[in-house]
C-alpha cells in the first residue's frame, strides 16, 4: 500500500476514534464531523478502487493473488449455529460422526456452537480434536440474580472459546439493543472468549439501497469503544436477515461488497489492522455454495445454520472450504 493510502488509514482511524469520543461524551464536534465526512469520502474512493479491481476486472492471476493474500493474513473460519436443536444424545452422537470426518482437517477453524445443555458433554467429545467449542449467547453481567441467564465464567468452566453474540434472532425475538451487545462484546473480550458478533439488515432496508449503511452502523455502535487490541480478537458475521434459513443466499458479489463495507469500518476503528479481523458470511450456506463465496477477497469463512445440522453434510461443506484454502496456499 502506498504511504498515501496509509496516511489516509490513519487520518480516518483517529478521527473515527475522535468522533465515537465525542458522541459518547454527549458532545457534537460539528468540525470534527465535517472533517470526517470528508476524509471517509476519500477513503471510500481509495476502497472503491480496491473493491472495483477485486471485482471488476477478474483475471486468474489477480484472483489467486487475492486469495493468497487473504489466507496469510487471516485464517478462515466455518462456525455451525445448531440453534435450539439437538440434546444430549443428538449432541453426542453427532460429536463422535463429524469428527471421524473432519479430524484432519487443518487449513481452518471449525467451531460448533451448540445449545447451553449440550455444552458440557461436547466438551469431552471435542477435547483434544481439531474443533472448537461455542456458545450461543452469553450475558453481560459477571453473576447475580439473572434468571436464565449464563455468564462468561460459566462457557469458559465447559470449555468454550467462542460465543455467538448480536445474532439477528437474539435481536428481533428476545430485543436486543446495540448497546447490550456491545456490553456482551466487552464481557466476552474481558473473559478471553472470541466474539463473533452478528449483523445484518433486513428486506426493507436492503430495498431501500440501505444495506451497507444499517451494517457499518451496527458494527460501529457496537464496537467503537474497544481497543484494537481487543478489535483484534473479534470474529464479525455478515448475515442478511432474508437470507437466514430462508434457502435464499446473498450473491457473493453481495456477500463481498457488504463484508468489504465492514472493513472499511473496522478501518476506520482500527487502521491496517482491520485486515486481520475475520469476517464471516451467513445465510442459507451449504456444501455447495461455499466455495464461490469463501473465493471472495472479503468473505473469510461462514456461519452455518441448517446446513450444520448433519454431520456429514456439515462436513463435507468444511471439506470444500479447506480445499479452497489449500489451493489458495499451494498445497
Ligand atoms: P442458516 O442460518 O444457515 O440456516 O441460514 C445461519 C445463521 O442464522 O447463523
Amino acid at each position: 500500500m502506498s504511504s498515501w493510502k496509509e496516511k489516509c488509514c490513519l487520518v480516518w482511524r483517529r478521527l473515527a476514534r475522535r468522533k465515537a469520543l465525542s458522541e459518547v461524551r454527549g458532545t457534537r464536534h460539528e468540525r470534527h464531523e465535517a472533517e470526517f465526512e470528508v476524509r471517509m469520502k476519500t477513503f471510500k474512493e481509495f476502497d472503491n478502487e480496491r473493491l472495483h479491481s477485486s471485482l471488476g476486472h477478474r483475471t486468474s492471476r489477480l484472483d489467486k493473488k487475492w486469495r493468497n493474500n487473504k489466507v496469510a493474513k487471516r485464517r478462515p473460519v466455518i462456525a455451525g449455529n445448531w440453534k435450539m436443536f439437538k440434546t444430549v444424545s443428538e449432541a453426542e452422537d453427532y460429536a463422535v460422526r463429524f469428527l471421524e470426518e473432519v479430524k484432519d482437517v487443518t487449513e481452518l477453524d471449525i467451531i460448533l456452537c451448540a445449545p447451553f445443555t449440550a455444552l458440557y458433554p461436547l466438551k469431552n467429545e471435542l477435547e483434544e480434536s481439531v474443533v472448537h467449542l461455542g456458545a450461543q449467547n452469553m450475558s453481560w453481567a459477571d453473576q447475580g440474580a439473572y434468571t436464565g441467564e449464563i455468564s462468561a465464567q460459566m462457557l469458559l468452566d465447559v470449555a468454550c472459546t467462542y460465543v455467538i453474540l448480536g445474532h439477528s434472532e437474539r435481536r428481533e425475538f428476545y430485543g436486543e439493543t446495540d448497546q447490550e451487545i456491545a456490553k456482551k462484546v466487552q464481557k466476552a473480550l474481558a473473559a478471553g472468549l472470541t466474539p463473533i458478533f452478528c449483523v445484518g439488515e433486513n428486506l426493507n432496508v436492503r430495498e431501500e439501497g440501505k444495506a451497507a449503511e444499517r451494517v457499518q452502523a451496527q458494527v460501529s455502535l457496537a464496537l467503537s469503544s474497544l481497543s484494537i487490541e481487543e478489535l483484534s480478537r473479534i470474529v464479525i458475521a455478515y448475515e442478511p436477515i432474508w437470507a437466514i434459513g430462508t434457502g435464499k443466499t446473498a450473491s457473493s458479489n453481495d456477500a463481498q461488497e457488504m463484508c468489504a463495507a465492514i472493513r472499511n469500518t473496522l478501518t476506520g476503528l482500527m487502521g491496517l489492522d482491520a485486515e486481520k479481523v475475520p469476517i464471516l458470511y451467513g445465510g442459507s450456506v451449504k456444501a455447495e455454495n461455499i466455495v464461490e463465496l469463501l473465493n471472495e477477497p472479503d468473505v473469510d469463512g461462514a456461519l452455518v445454520g441448517g446446513a450444520s445440522l448433519d454431520p456429514l453434510g456439515f462436513a463435507k461443506l468444511v471439506h470444500n472450504a479447506a480445499a479452497v484454502v489449500a489451493r489458495a496456499e499451494g498445497i
